[in-house]
């Protein structure tokens, strides 16, 4: 048996660490400070929503939980170790395109990250169909992107996201460009998967009754350079429903959210 001191902690999969982290994007005309000394904590199996200002930096530090950028400053931990690099295996994106290939069908959408990595025809098929049933899309695969509607295309983005099974979901604005009937159906579909797959969800919007439906935890950022100005615990109970939308504690959550924002605007 090994000595205690030898064992290395294993942060749980799919914990999320952001410390002190700063991102400068140097231009041809000024320096663009977009971050400043940004730290949180995610917990493993959380659903947290980032709300703030426009450029603010919040698909700044989405891209950078996700690997797709680096920080100018600080560290980034997803399930304890660094991520120099996208790793679908760990974080799945979706974002608020569908981003879809529209000459592909919704499963070879779904199965092109696996395709990319070598994942064997029968496999990635199979895992695309369990990715596509999860999101409600069985029977849809076969479409391309033109015969399905807006709501279905981020869905068969969410399936491309889930396709791995990473522990960790992020997802900048998936619901923005759907009207509200779709977007509140979609959030409660997304809550659905979530709750039955466990993952931790990093879900970036502008609509504050969206935020305080799904989170668990909503995390304000002041205008550039972002910051964290506030963090709030949501502990409405779940399922969330309709009705909790004209309730007390529902409305305070808001207001608390909106004097942020209206003192930035
Ligand atoms: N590649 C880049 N080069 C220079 N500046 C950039 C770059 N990417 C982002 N920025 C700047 O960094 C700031 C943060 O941008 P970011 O897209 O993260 O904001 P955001 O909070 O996602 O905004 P929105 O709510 O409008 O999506 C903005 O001022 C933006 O102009
Ligand atoms: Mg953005």
């Amino acid at each position: 048996m090994q000595p205690l001191a030898n064992i290395t902690p294993i942060k749980p999969a799919g914990a999320i660490e952001v410390r002190n982290v700063g991102q400068i994007f140097k231009t041809t005309s000024q320096d663009v400070v977009a971050l400043e000394n940004v730290s949180l904590d995610v917990k493993p199996g959380r659903f947290v929503v980032l709300v703030g200002p426009s450029g603010c930096g919040k698909s700044t530090l989405l891209m950078m939980m996700a690997g797709l950028r680096q920080q100018t400053s600080g560290t980034i931990t997803i399930s304890g170790a660094p991520i120099p690099q996208p790793d679908p295996n760990r974080v799945g994106v979706v974002f608020q395109e569908a981003s879809l290939f529209p000459w592909l069908t919704a499963e070879e959408n779904v199965e092109f990250p696996l395709a990319l990595r070598g994942v064997s025809k029968a496999d990635r098929r199979a895992k695309a169909q369990d990715a596509l049933q999860l999101v409600g899309l069985d029977g849809f695969g076969k479409r391309h992107p033109h015969e399905l509607s807006g709501g279905m295309k981020q869905r068969v983005s969410i399936a491309r996201g889930l396709v791995q099974d990473p522990p960790v979901l992020l997802m900048d604005e998936p619901f923005a460009a759907l009207d509200e009937q779709t977007r509140m159906t979609m959030g409660d579909e997304l809550l659905r998967i979530w709750a039955a797959t466990g993952k931790t969800v990093v879900f970036v919007t502008h609509s504050l009754t969206e935020a305080v439906y799904l989170a668990d935890e909503v995390i304000v950022m002041s205008p550039r350079p972002g910051r964290i100005v506030d963090h709030l615990q949501v502990s409405l109970p779940r399922p969330r429903t309709y009705e909790m939308l004209s309730g007390d504690a529902f409305g305070s959550l808001r207001d608390r959210i909106w004097r942020h924002i209206r003192k930035s605007a």
